[in-house]
């Protein structure tokens, strides 16, 4: 099997407006990404971030290029892929547990027993022991988030997409998150699409940077994060954090100028 699990190549993406001028969103964007990576982008808003993550989940079309996993064309959703978004998206009449079941049913190679079984392995790794039957609506914006993580997890995918999914949540929480998925990336090596806004974010996480400018989306520079994991929130207070913080700021910062002169 080839290292390469998602492959990018000069995507192009307009989105026809009717009775508008159309948007071009992305242009000859390439990516690669290897097994377990983790792989932040970030970018000024409405650069395409979410254009390309939906592009990837096979919940968007483009309009020319090649999008593949593991070889394979892209065409639609599918279970190699893990889905999760700002909001959280969970059925409000189910408990944590069927919450984050769900997904399996559709796998049709799990027993009841398994499903329990599975779904309370990443009940654990998401924190939520005692909540298993708290519904959506009894949680805090945290913990309906840890339902998401749980659930995209239990599905095991070979990849996780992520489209600012701390977005939503105050500093605190957000940060807990962050430990957490670090913990988890960190013991199961599944490999990570991840997009935020938030450099702090990008290079706490990722093995990878990619900064993508604006109108239309390109992608501007790829910055490997050499800093040792496992890694917490000390880990911001490296040098060579810093170094990589102040070197992506500068880039999107000046990127911000230049649209908004
Ligand atoms: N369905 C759509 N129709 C027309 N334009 C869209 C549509 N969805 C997104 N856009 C535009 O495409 C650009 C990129 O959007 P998006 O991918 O959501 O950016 P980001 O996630 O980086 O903020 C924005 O200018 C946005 O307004
Ligand atoms: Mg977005």
């Amino acid at each position: 099997m080839s290292d390469n699990l998602i492959h990018i190549e000069n995507v192009n993406k307009t989105y026809v407006v009717k009775g508008g001028d159309d948007v071009e969103v992305l242009k000859n964007v390439s990516l690669d990404i290897s097994n377990n990576e983790f792989v932040c982008v970030v970018g000024p808003s409405g650069c395409g971030k979410t254009t390309l993550l939906n592009i990837v989940a096979g919940l968007e079309t483009f309009n020319s290029g090649l999008v593949q996993m593991e070889g394979q064309n892209i065409i639609g959703p599918g279970p190699d892929r893990g889905v999760i978004f700002q909001q959280y998206a969970l059925f409000p009449w189910m408990t944590v547990r069927k919450n984050i079941e769900y997904g399996m049913k559709y796998l049709n190679k799990y027993t009841a027993k398994e499903k329990y079984e599975i779904s309370d392995k990443y009940i654990k790794m998401v924190n939520l022991v005692g909540f298993e039957n708290f519904y959506p609506k009894e949680l805090s914006g945290g913990m309906k988030q840890r339902v998401a993580i749980a659930r995209a997890y239990a599905i095991s995918p070979k990849v996780m997409l992520m489209d600012e999914p701390f977005g939503a949540l105050d500093a605190q929480t957000r940060a807990q998150l962050q430990e957490d998925l670090l913990r988890t990336w960190e013991k199961e090596k599944t490999t990570c699409f991840f997009i935020t806004h938030d450099v702090d974010e990008a290079v706490l996480l990722a093995s990878k940077v990619v900064i993508m400018s604006s109108k239309p989306g390109q992608i501007k520079e790829i910055v490997k994060i050499d800093l040792p994991y496992p890694r917490n929130q000390a880990t911001k207070l490296d040098d060579q954090f810093n170094v990589y913080k102040n070197h992506i700021w500068d880039i999107v910062y000046k990127m911000y100028l230049e649209v908004n002169k």
